[in-house]
C-alpha cells in the first residue's frame, strides 16, 4: 500500500501530466497569450484541488478518465485567480509559485488576459463534458457556482471591499464568509463534483469540503505571519502591511490556531459520517493543519 506522500505524488503527477497536454494543445491566437497561460499553469504549485477531485473520485469509484477535464478545469480557473489576484490592482504581489508573479514577466495586460484565457478555456471543457449527461451537467454547475459571483469572485470582491479596515469595522462574521467563497468553495468544488458524477455523498462532500477549505485558508494566513517565504514560493508578511482581514487580524495568532484546531477536529468528524474509504482525505486533513507550503 502506497503511504499517503506517495499517493498525493501519484495524483499530483496525474494532474500534471493532464495540465502538460491541455497546454500542448490549447490553441492560443498568439504565441504571446500561450506563453503567457504556460508560464503560470506549468509553474508547479501543490495541485490541491485536482488532487482532491481524483482523490474523491477514487474513494466513490468513479474512473478519473471519464472525467480528466474537470480536473484541469480546476486548475485553470484556481491558476487564473492567483494571476489575477497578484496584479497590482488587487494584492501586488511580484513572486508566485517560487517566480516572478505572472505580470512582472508579461506585463500587466498579458496577465490579464491569461487569467481570461484560463477561465474560458475552462468553460469550453464544463461544455464539452455536459454532453455526457446530467451528473457531468451538475458536476460542471458546481465548479461555474464556486469560481464566480457566488463563489472565488465575490470573495475576492470581499477580501479588497474590507482591506484597510482600520476602525476595526469588519469582524469575525465578515472573515468567515470572506474566506468561505474566496477560498472554500473552490476546495470543496471538486469533492463536490466526484460526488455529482457519483450521485451520492453531495451533501457530506460538500459540508468536508467547505471546512477543509476553510482550515486552507486560516494556514494561509498563519503562514503569511509564520510561514517561510522559500517554502511558500511567495512574499509573505504581506497582509498585515496591506490592511488584509485575516483570521491573525481578527483573532491574533494564538485565535488563528485555535480556530484551525476547530476546523481540522470538524472535518474528522464529518468523514466519520462517510461510509466509503476516505483514509487519503483523512491524512490530507492532516497535512493542511501542518503544512509549511
Ligand atoms: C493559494 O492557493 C491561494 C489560496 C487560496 C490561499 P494554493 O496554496 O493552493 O497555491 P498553489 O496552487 O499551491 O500555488
Ligand atoms: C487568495 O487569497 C485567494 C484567491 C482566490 C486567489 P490570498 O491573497 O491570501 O492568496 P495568496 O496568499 O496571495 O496566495
Ligand atoms: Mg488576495
Ligand atoms: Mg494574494
Ligand atoms: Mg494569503
Amino acid at each position: 500500500m502506497l503511504s499517503f506522500h506517495e499517493q498525493y505524488e501519484r495524483y499530483r503527477c496525474t494532474a500534471e501530466e493532464l495540465l502538460q497536454k491541455a497546454v500542448g494543445g490549447m490553441p492560443c491566437g498568439t504565441q504571446l497569450l500561450k506563453d503567457s497561460i504556460a508560464y503560470s499553469l506549468l509553474a508547479g504549485g501543490k495541485r490541491i484541488r485536482p488532487v482532491l477531485f481524483l482523490a474523491a473520485a477514487d474513494a466513490l469509484g468513479i474512473d478519473y478518465r471519464q472525467a480528466s477535464d474537470f480536473a484541469v478545469a480546476l486548475e485553470c480557473i484556481h491558476t487564473y485567480s492567483l494571476i489575477h489576484d497578484d496584479l497590482p490592482a488587487m494584492d501586488n504581489d511580484d513572486y508566485r509559485r517560487g517566480k516572478p508573479s505572472n505580470h512582472k514577466v508579461f506585463g500587466e495586460g498579458h496577465a490579464i488576459l491569461a487569467g481570461d484565457g484560463l477561465l474560458s478555456y475552462a468553460f469550453e471543457l464544463l461544455i464539452t463534458q455536459c454532453a455526457k449527461g446530467e451528473k457531468y451537467i451538475n458536476a460542471a454547475k458546481t465548479l461555474s457556482a464556486a469560481a464566480g459571483i457566488q463563489g472565488m469572485v465575490a470573495g475576492q470582491s470581499a477580501d479588497l471591499s474590507y482591506s484597510g479596515n482600520a476602525e476595526g469595522k469588519f469582524g469575525k462574521d465578515e472573515l468567515l464568509r470572506l474566506q468561505q467563497d474566496k477560498t472554500a468553495k473552490l476546495i470543496a468544488a471538486p469533492l463536490v463534483m466526484a460526488a455529482n458524477l457519483a450521485g451520492k455523498y453531495e451533501a457530506e462532500f460538500e459540508e468536508f469540503g467547505l471546512l477543509l477549505g476553510s482550515l486552507f485558508q486560516i494556514t494561509d494566513d498563519i503562514l503569511d505571519v509564520i510561514g517561510e517565504s522559500q517554502a511558500m514560493g511567495k512574499t509573505l508578511g504581506k497582509d498585515e502591511k496591506s490592511g488584509k482581514l485575516t483570521v491573525v487580524s481578527v483573532l491574533g495568532l494564538e485565535g488563528a490556531q485555535k480556530l484551525a484546531d476547530e476546523r481540522y477536529r470538524a472535518c474528522l468528524s464529518v468523514l466519520d459520517g462517510i461510509q466509503v474509504d476516505v483514509s487519503f482525505l483523512r491524512e490530507l486533513v492532516k497535512n493542511i493543519r501542518e503544512r509549511k507550503k
